[in-house]
């Protein structure tokens, strides 16, 4: 098979390099919320492939390895049927495509939560196999225990509360959370808890936007916004949703663009060109010398 990428032997990172650039490390995620404030938010988006991370990188301090995968590659209908083994092998792929951005990998649905010790064991492996420098989970004070006993092991964590997708069954579905006050006082308790145990980071799915903007101003660790508020230090988005791979697309997301149309329409010209036999051309042809 060919590829359109050369193998930088050196790195064993897809070429083309783009000009070198230190890659963002955990304490330099940290250091952009200073004093409460974060002065320039923080750009995060999910990349599953070495092709994708390499045209989102310039553009982002976090790429994420999330369990989305699941649906977004995989077609599956949730994140609980992801695996170590697909975590470990799309995160080595995303951390070969990138040099500048911080790379987070989701650690998948029964691979953490039984005890400190199994998500040390996975989170270890998943960071020995790809070379990312942190692993995100979801749950707050559940968590509490094992997000410390990592972040003491040399594992940074980024925290994951509000809508927790792996806790889909138990929520009973992907609607926003916090509309009660004892469901707002279980997500700020989560977000704090996930903070005093020594996450670097937390990310705030799908809450109403008072939640998100009150854990801000509470934690001194930067919060990554989805269906959060735009007043959070940083924001995520699953990039197919923005770049508009999908037809159907939740309130939270901003669909920048139309790429299902633009692959749709452009196999359609392929298509017509092989039934026409007007590919391939003259110019894709090789001729005797
Ligand atoms: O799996 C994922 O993509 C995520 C983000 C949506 C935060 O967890």
């Amino acid at each position: 098979m060919s590829t359109t990428f050369q193998l930088d032997t050196a790195t064993s990172r897809a070429n083309p390099t783009p000009a070198p650039m230190k890659r963002l490390t955990v304490p330099k995620v940290m250091q952009r919320k200073k004093d409460g404030v974060t002065e320039e938010p923080l750009v995060m988006l999910t990349a599953y492939t070495a092709r994708m991370a390499q045209l989102l990188d310039p553009h982002c301090d976090i790429l994420l390895v999330g369990d989305s995968l699941g649906q977004v590659i995989y077609g599956l209908p949730s994140t609980l049927p992801v695996t170590l083994d697909m975590m470990a092998a799309h995160g080595a792929a995303v951390v070969r495509g990138s040099y500048h951005s911080l790379v987070v990998i989701d650690m998948p649905f029964g691979s953490y939560e039984a005890s400190p010790q199994q998500a040390f064991e996975s989170a270890s492996r998943i960071m020995a196999e790809t070379g990312a420098a942190a692993v995100k989970l979801e749950g707050g004070v559940a968590m509490a225990e094992t997000i410390s006993f990592l972040s003491q092991r040399g594992i940074p964590v980024m925290g994951h509360v509000g809508l927790t997708p792996q806790a889909v069954n138990a929520l009973g579905g992907y609607m926003a959370r916090g509309r009660s006050e004892a469901e707002e006082a279980r997500i700020v308790a989560d977000g704090k808890a996930a903070a005093d145990a020594g996450a670097f980071a937390v990310v705030i799915e799908g809450v109403v936007e008072d939640i998100a903007i009150a854990l801000t101003e509470q934690l001194s660790i930067p919060t990554i916004g989805i269906g959060g508020s735009a007043r959070c230090d940083g924001q995520v988005l699953v990039a197919e949703d923005m770049l508009g791979m999908f037809e159907r697309t939740p309130r939270f997301v901003k669909r920048y663009n139309d790429i299902a149309s633009v692959i749709s329409d452009t196999a359609a010209e392929y298509a017509a060109d092989v039934r026409s036999r007007r590919f391939p051309g003259d110019e894709q042809v090789y001729k005797a010398k």
